[in-house]
C-alpha cells in the first residue's frame, strides 16, 4: 500500500516498487495525467497517440482512460515482464479510482490482452500492449507522449541512456513530449543529446523534481 491508499507491488526481479511510496495514484496524476496528457491536450491535440515505457499494473493506462473527455487516444504500452492474474486482480485501483463497472471489465482486458492486438474499448480510445523489451521495440508508429515510466536507473540504468533517448526521439512527432519522474542529470543529459528540449517540472509529493522532454 502507498502512502495515498492505492496499491503497488514490489518486483522480484529488479527488487523495487512499481510506484513512488508516496502515493501511486498522485505520482501517475501528476507526472503522466498533468505534465503529459493534460498539457498536450491544453495545446490543442484532439487525437493523441501515446506510448507508455512499463505497463506494469496498468495504473497508468487506466488513470488515461478515466480521464479523457472529448479527445481520441491511441495508446500503446510495452511490457517485458508482464505482471499475472493474481497480482492484478488483487489491485485496488477499481474502487480507490471509483471506476465504473465498464471501466473495471476494461482495465482487465488491458491485462489480458494478447501481445500486439489493438483493442478497442470505446469509441475513444484503442489500445495495443506489445510484450517486448524496448531494447527490441520496433515501430513505423510516431508518438505525441511518451510516458517513460521505467524502473529507476539505479536498478535499470541501461534504460536511461543517449542511445534508447535517441531512438525514442525518432519515434516523435515534432510537438511530442516525453515525461517521466526522473530528474537525474546524467538522464537530463541523454535525452538533451537526443535532441529533446528538457525541463524541470515540480515533481509529485516526496519528488522535488520531475523531468519534460519536447520536440520542437
Ligand atoms: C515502474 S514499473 C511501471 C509502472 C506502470 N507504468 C504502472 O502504471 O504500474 C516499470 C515496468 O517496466 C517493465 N520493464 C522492465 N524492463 C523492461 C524492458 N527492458 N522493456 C520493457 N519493459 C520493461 C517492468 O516489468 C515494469 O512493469
Amino acid at each position: 500500500m502507498s502512502q495515498d491508499g492505492s496499491h503497488t507491488i514490489i518486483s522480484d526481479r529488479f527488487g523495487v516498487s512499481y510506484h513512488s511510496k508516496f502515493g501511486s495514484i498522485q505520482e501517475t496524476q501528476t507526472v503522466f495525467i498533468d505534465a503529459g496528457l493534460d498539457y498536450i491536450v491544453s495545446r490543442g491535440y484532439r487525437d493523441i497517440n501515446i506510448l507508455e515505457m512499463g505497463f506494469g499494473t496498468g495504473l497508468n493506462a487506466i488513470m488515461t482512460y478515466q480521464s479523457i473527455k472529448g479527445i481520441n487516444i491511441n495508446y500503446h504500452t510495452l511490457e517485458a515482464y508482464p505482471i499475472v492474474k493474481s497480482q492484478y486482480s488483487e489491485l485496488n485501483y477499481p474502487t480507490v479510482l471509483a471506476l465504473s463497472e465498464k471501466q473495471t471489465a476494461d482495465f482487465f482486458k488491458m491485462h489480458t490482452a494478447k501481445s500486439e492486438e489493438k483493442i478497442s474499448l470505446s469509441e475513444y480510445f484503442n489500445f495495443t500492449k506489445y510484450i517486448v523489451k524496448i531494447e527490441d521495440f520496433e515501430t513505423t508508429e510516431k508518438f505525441d507522449i511518451i510516458y517513460y515510466d521505467a524502473f529507476a536507473p539505479t536498478s535499470q540504468e541501461e534504460l536511461w541512456t543517449p542511445e534508447l533517448m535517441a531512438k525514442l526521439y525518432d519515434m516523435c512527432n515534432p510537438g511530442a513530449v516525453i515525461v517521466t519522474y526522473c530528474a537525474k542529470g546524467s538522464f537530463k543529459r541523454a535525452l538533451r543529446s537526443a535532441g529533446f528540449t528538457v525541463e524541470a517540472l515540480d515533481g509529485p509529493e516526496g519528488k522535488r523534481e520531475m523531468t519534460r522532454g519536447k520536440v520542437l
